[in-house]
């Protein structure tokens, strides 16, 4: 028979967060925003500039070179995979970002490195939630649940109509989430605005509709700030 009693009992959700949360130094940047917005282009620049404050820099996207991650990625991308289930493809955006969080960021984090993430749990909201329809609740949880409550110090949203963005990369294949239209695209980057909106704390919306240079100006000036948060809270001496 079950020994029920040997069961820990669940801690409820919300204090997940706080009681999950590493006491480290380290500083947990994400980059958010539709296709074609300038994740790439903008995390190589911030990589750069953060380098040369002398800061130890990693830079990962899910799934973060693991290789449960790749092989889910793979499957989530690749166009071959035709329609997923909505609930089959957020527990598989979450398995693979489980996996990044356990074996890539948190051991960085804990080193007291700055991460970079192009794309992280606003990314699920926006597009499972909102663009997909399982709701916003549903997909914070099961987030939460996912990544032990590990939520960035500060997600910089690269905000840029969907059509712009496909635009500017037009030429490139499309994989299996590009491959949906102009309308769900669209949910999407008004899903991004009104996340960032319900949380100013932790977003940082940046007009991405400006040359590389004129955006990173932006993006310089939020992560000087996030760094110098991370420093007040924990200074070195
Ligand atoms: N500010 C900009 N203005 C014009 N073109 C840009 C700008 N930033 C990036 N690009 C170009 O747009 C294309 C997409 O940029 P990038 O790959 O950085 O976007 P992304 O947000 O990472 O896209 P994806 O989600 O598809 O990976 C690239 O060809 C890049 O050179
Ligand atoms: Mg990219």
């Amino acid at each position: 028979m079950l020994k029920r009693y040997r069961l820990s009992r669940p801690v409820p959700l919300t204090l997940v967060p706080k009681l999950k949360r590493p006491p480290a130094t380290g500083l947990f940047i994400a980059f958010e925003g539709v296709e074609g917005a300038g994740k790439g282009t903008q995390i190589s620049m911030a990589e750069a500039h953060l380098r040369s404050l002398g800061l130890d820099v990693l830079v990962t996207r899910e799934p973060g070179g693991t290789v449960a991650g790749e092989q889910i990625r793979e499957l989530l991308l690749d166009p071959a995979t035709g329609k997923l289930d909505a609930r089959a493809e957020a527990l598989l955006f979450a398995a693979s970002r489980a996996q990044t969080v356990a074996s890539v960021i948190r051991p960085a984090l804990a080193e007291g490195k700055v991460v970079i993430c192009d794309r992280y749990v606003d990314s699920s909201l926006a597009y499972q939630g909102w663009a997909r329809g399982l709701g916003e609740p549903d997909v914070l949880s099961l987030n939460v649940w996912a990544t032990q409550g590990l939520f960035p110090d500060m997600v910089i949203l690269l905000h840029l109509e969907p059509e712009l963005g496909m635009a500017r990369s037009e030429d490139e294949p499309r994989d299996r989430m590009e491959q949906e239209g102009q309308q769900f695209l669209a949910k999407v980057a008004d899903a991004y605005l009104k996340i960032a909106e319900e949380h100013p704390e932790r977003f940082v919306v940046v007009d991405a509709n400006r040359d590389p240079a004129a955006v990173f100006d932006s993006v310089r000036e939020a992560l000087e700030r996030a760094v110098h948060e991370r420093d007040d809270h924990h200074p070195t001496s």
